[in-house]
């Protein structure tokens, strides 16, 4: 065979396997408005810049007669690319083959590209888009399930892991990205469930759509299982694009650094005031968030569920850092189950990431009831106690408004290793409001009283003199400074530089017991 041959066969080869599951099925995916595996990396990584693996690889399995039917390169395109010029490693699961099932060599590719991402210390992306197990390999593509999910585990907090959900993703193929620490989904055209609908009905009796039962909406709304949803797959891949802007490579890494022009000493005069005199109005703490970083951004995660807490990155003087803040427009801001595993989740990634934590503090407290005693409010309260206790990057808090109860404990007080706390002076740090409070420790003085109505007001008012103000948590040092809220800006930047070398560590140990 002369060179040019070998030259002819080896491109007829590449040419064959970036043809997948050949031209109709390639259409068929188009039909149901889904893009292929590379036209999702094509969209993913910088023009250019992906170097594929394991192109040429094929299965060994020679049931139900899958000796007859190979494709070169199998089900899944791996390989690494850059983002912005930054490494990543990816794997886009190809649909158009075997319906991007994961039987034994594509569960090979994707444990090398995750072996390597571990060992050069960069993130791992997952598009996600496949029928699960490949029945026709059994155990063996159980097997290969497993080994992803050790590799899913040992990379935790080591690399950031992103999976996007662009097409099914069901059974036991859910936990993958469910042990990652963002999941991406497609509005309308992907949907993850441990159970199909046919199981549900045979099960339960209960009938229900794929949408209905593990959609876009569902996981960003009422399960949380899904971080970010975008109406398109261009939209999700741009999402995940701008969101590793924000993270290190890995867990020996600085965040990367943004030159911005919006200078660090900037006041806006709208934060004094945002917060309104009556209590018990609300306003919209992303207002807050939005006014005070960098160039107005903020990437929320999590945007449409517990929204009675807002989480997200977003920089301050070109850093990066985590949001946590207390929503006071959606139930008060008060900490329930969701609230609580939300932030405790978003903390933990920070600090596996060194990504500071910046927290703003709202909170009339947690939510009272049955549902959520039952359900377990103590335990999920503790995760975000235990959470932000653990958590040993730079940590700020400005108390905005109510800090009541255990909730000024939990959201990151000084008691709890938070280092600079800052208070506006709208700020109530109390064991609970002024209305509640009078009526337990005055309750003989209110029953006593000619006027109830006018005791209560004058009580009020003292408790509000005496305990709802930041001053008697400062003048015991629990306060750093009270600050103008149009000083948050240029604050914050300066603790972030004065905190910038910090170290902190932990007991030495196996690896504490999170109550999860
Ligand atoms: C082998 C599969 C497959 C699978 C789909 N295909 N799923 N091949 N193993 N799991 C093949 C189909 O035979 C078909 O091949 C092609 O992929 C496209 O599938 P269609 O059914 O035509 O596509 P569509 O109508 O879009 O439906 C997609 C689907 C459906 C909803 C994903 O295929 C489906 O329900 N598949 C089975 C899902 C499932 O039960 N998987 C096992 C889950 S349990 P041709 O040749 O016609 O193109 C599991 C355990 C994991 O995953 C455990 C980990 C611990």
């Amino acid at each position: 065979m002369s060179e040019q041959t070998k030259i002819q066969k080896l491109n007829d080869k590449k040419a064959q396997s970036r043809l997948g599951g050949g031209q109709a099925r390639i259409d068929a995916q188009h039909k149901k408005g889904r893009l292929t595996a590379r036209e999702r990396l094509d969209l993913l990584l910088d023009k250019g810049s992906f170097r594929e693996v394991d192109a040429f690889v094929v299965h060994r399995t020679h049931d139900f007669g899958l000796d007859e039917q190979k494709y070169t390169g199998d089900s899944v395109v791996t390989g690494w690319g850059t983002i912005e010029g930054r490494l990543v490693y990816v794997y886009s699961q190809d649909f158009t083959v075997f319906g991007g099932s994961l039987g034994e060599v594509h569960a090979e590719k994707i444990c090398k590209i995750m072996d390597l991402a571990m060992k050069n210390g960069a993130p791992i992306i997952g598009l996600n888009d496949s029928g699960g197990a490949r029945i026709q390999e059994g155990v063996v593509a159980l097997a290969g399930y497993a080994d992803i999910f050790l590799r899913n585990t040992m990379a935790s907090g080591v690399v950031p892991q992103i999976s996007a959900i662009m097409g099914p993703c069901a059974g036991g193929a859910v936990y993958s990205p469910a042990l990652t620490d963002f999941i991406f989904m497609t509005r309308n055209t992907s949907y993850m469930f441990v159970t199909g609908p046919d199981v549900v009905k045979a099960v339960t009796h209960e009938e229900v759509t794929q949408e209905e039962l593990g959609g876009a909406s569902v996981h960003s709304e009422k399960s949380g299982v899904c971080h970010v949803a975008a109406d398109s797959e261009a939209d999700t891949l741009y999402l995940i694009r701008k969101m590793l802007g924000y993270l290190p490579q890995n867990n020996m890494e600085d965040t990367p650094f943004v030159q911005t022009n919006d200078d660090p000493l900037r006041m806006d005069e709208a934060l004094n005031e945002i917060v309104p005199d009556d209590p018990n109005k609300p306003y919209d703490i992303k207002e807050v968030i939005h006014m005070i970083m960098d160039d107005g951004n903020f990437f929320e995660i999590h945007e449409g569920y517990a929204q009675n807490v807002v989480v997200g990155f977003a920089r301050l003087g070109g850093h990066s850092v985590g949001i946590i803040a207390n929503q006071p427009s959606v139930l008060a801001g008060v900490l329930d189950i969701d609230a609580s595993e939300k932030a405790a989740r978003f903390i933990r990634f920070c600090d596996s990431f060194n990504i500071p934590i910046i927290t703003f503090e709202d909170v009339p407290g947690f939510l009272p009831g049955t549902f959520q005693e039952h359900h377990g409010i103590i335990r999920s309260g503790a995760k975000l106690l235990y959470a932000y206790c653990e958590a040993t990057v730079p940590k700020l808090t400005v108390i905005t408004r109510k800090a009541y109860g255990g909730a000024y404990c939990v959201m990151s007080s000084k008691h709890i290793r938070s280092d600079v706390n800052f208070a506006w002076p709208t700020a109530e740090i109390a064991v609970m409001g002024p209305d509640g409070a009078v009526n337990i420790i005055f309750r003989k003085e209110l029953e006593a009283a000619k006027d109830p109505v006018a005791k209560k007001a004058e009580l009020v008012a003292d408790y509000k003199e005496k305990f709802a103000n930041p001053y008697v948590a400062a003048e015991r040092g629990y306060i750093d400074d009270v600050i103008e809220p149009k000083e948050t800006r240029p604050r914050l930047i300066n603790a972030l530089e004065m905190l910038s070398n910090k170290r902190d560590t932990s007991p030495a140990k196996k690896h504490g017991n999170i109550p999860l």
